[in-house]
């Protein structure tokens, strides 16, 4: 496992000033360019799936970034997956959970009746910062009935109160935390 991760966090690329002055951005699209880093990945987070007390019946992922990592793991699990889009994407009947931005506040949208009230779902993005993204799909998950027995990020972004906002915390998984500073190093 150590391993792994020391593979992975070779091809995470630190990019200063992105995409505002001020900002080091993490280049997480960088791992796909090294297929032994998206092995390694892959092959981690079905590790931490596995550990996971109960069986996850569906996976939902997050537009944009959410949307790369989410149905290769379903794959792998052999259940469905789901996207959260936001506003205006998806077709049919939906339910919707606005949140708020840096400035102004956003939308995320899924269909209804895909899957059964209950389902065991494990909740996919990319990363987490303040949280505003994934405390909303929490949020939506719920309003459609569906129990979010767990939720994971490749990486979490320290000191921006991210976890503080999210539903069933012992629930969460992160392969990667970086602060600031680790960042700035
Ligand atoms: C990014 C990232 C997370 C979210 C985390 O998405 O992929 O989804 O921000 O931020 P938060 O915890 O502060 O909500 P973004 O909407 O910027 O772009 P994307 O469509 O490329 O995923
Ligand atoms: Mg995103």
């Amino acid at each position: 496992e150590n391993e792994h991760l020391e593979i992975i966090r070779k091809s995470l690329k630190t990019c200063p000033n992105f995409p505002k002055n001020g900002i080091t951005f993490i280049d997480i699209l960088g791992i796909f360019s090294d297929p032994t880093a998206h092995r390694a990945l892959i092959d981690l987070i079905l590790t931490r799936i596995r550990k996971f007390d109960t069986k996850i019946d569906a996976v939902v992922g997050l537009e944009a970034r959410g949307f790369i990592f989410g149905p290769q793991i379903a794959l792998e699990l052999q259940v469905p997956f789901l996207p959260v889009r936001k506003h205006g994407k998806l077709p049919g009947k939906l339910v919707k959970v606005d949140y708020a931005l840096e400035y102004g506040t956003d939308t995320i949208e899924m269909q209804v009746d895909i899957l059964k009230s209950g389902t065991k779902i494990l909740l996919v993005d990319d990363i987490l910062a303040t949280g505003g993204t994934l405390s909303a799909a929490q949020k939506l998950c719920a309003k459609l009935g569906y129990d979010v027995s767990e939720t994971l990020v490749i990486i979490e972004l320290l000191g921006l109160g991210g976890r503080e906002k999210l539903a069933n915390i012992d629930h969460f998984t992160t392969l990667f935390q970086y602060s600031q500073n680790d960042i700035e190093a």
